[in-house]
């Protein structure tokens, strides 16, 4: 298996005045090209602050980071943001569409600085619109688009550049509990038809359970590493995501 992540004795120290806080404190993970797993973990333990540096947004106080073999910790903040552009693409709770732009055009954003030719652009935007399953709706801009659909346009985006690494800061937050199911069945078929691996974070123990692999973080301290069959905790099975894929057409 090839490791997509290998950090080791992260940590993170906020200095407010004479005060530290230590975010992240002493923070070994390994993570393999494919995996879908959650990090969990009560308010304040870290889990924003691990996802900040998981995701190139901000460095480590100490410890090594690689991403792909890349020693992200000695980065300028230049070269971190072309990775971060490059690699990963990131999910918000609330989705962070530009309102008076379609589907499409919200797909596209992120292409632009990547030289690629608009035919190719628009192509690629379309085609990741198709595998969220919104083909019919990528000339409608957010406001007329169920949240649902809206969360499934973010994803679109985030897929666009073929990133590396999916991650997901509390995707279902803002839905009802069936959209939510909704999106993390189109997760899941992203980790299992295309390989994507995918990295949630959230409070939400449902996600978890549809996830292979948990982590807990405590006072910014990994304190459990668990693996999960999804299947046996009742999760929808990849025939079943067909199913709701093709509810969607
Ligand atoms: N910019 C900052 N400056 C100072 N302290 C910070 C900063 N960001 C986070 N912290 C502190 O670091 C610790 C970890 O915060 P973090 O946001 O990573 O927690 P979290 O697990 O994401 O919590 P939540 O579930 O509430 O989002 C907290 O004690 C927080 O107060
Ligand atoms: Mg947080």
């Amino acid at each position: 298996m090839t490791s997509i992540i290998e950090a080791e004795n992260l940590t993170k120290i906020y200095k407010m005045g004479d005060t530290e806080v230590h975010a992240l404190d002493g923070v070994d993970l390994r993570i393999n090209k494919g995996e879908m797993l959650s990090i969990m973990g009560p308010s304040g333990s870290g889990k924003s602050t691990l996802m900040a540096i998981i995701g190139c947004l901000d460095l480590p106080t100490s410890g090594s980071y690689r991403l792909e073999g890349l020693n992200v910790e000695t980065m300028t903040d230049d070269q971190l943001a072309n990775v971060r552009s490059r690699k990963i693409g990131f999910v918000f709770q609330q989705f962070n569409l530009l309102a008076r732009t379609s589907a499409l055009d919200n797909v596209m954003l992120p292409m632009y600085y990547s030289g690629a030719k608009s035919k190719e652009r628009r192509e690629k935007s379309q085609e990741a619109l198709r595998i969220v399953g919104l083909a019919d709706r990528m000339h409608h801009r957010p406001n007329e688009l169920s949240g649902g659909q809206q969360q499934r346009v973010a994803i679109a985006r985030a897929l666009v550049n073929n990133p590396s690494i999916l991650l997901a800061d509390e995707p279902t937050g803002a839905l009802d509990s069936k959209t939510g199911t909704e999106i993390i069945a189109l997760f899941q078929k992203l980790h299992y038809e295309l390989g994507q691996t995918v990295i949630f974070v959230s409070h939400d123990p449902f996600i978890a359970r549809h996830t292979e692999r948990v982590i807990r973080l405590s006072d910014g301290k990994v304190v459990d590493d668990e693996k999960i069959d999804p299947l046996k905790a009742g999760a929808p099975r990849p025939s079943e995501i067909a199913l709701l894929k093709e509810a969607h057409h």
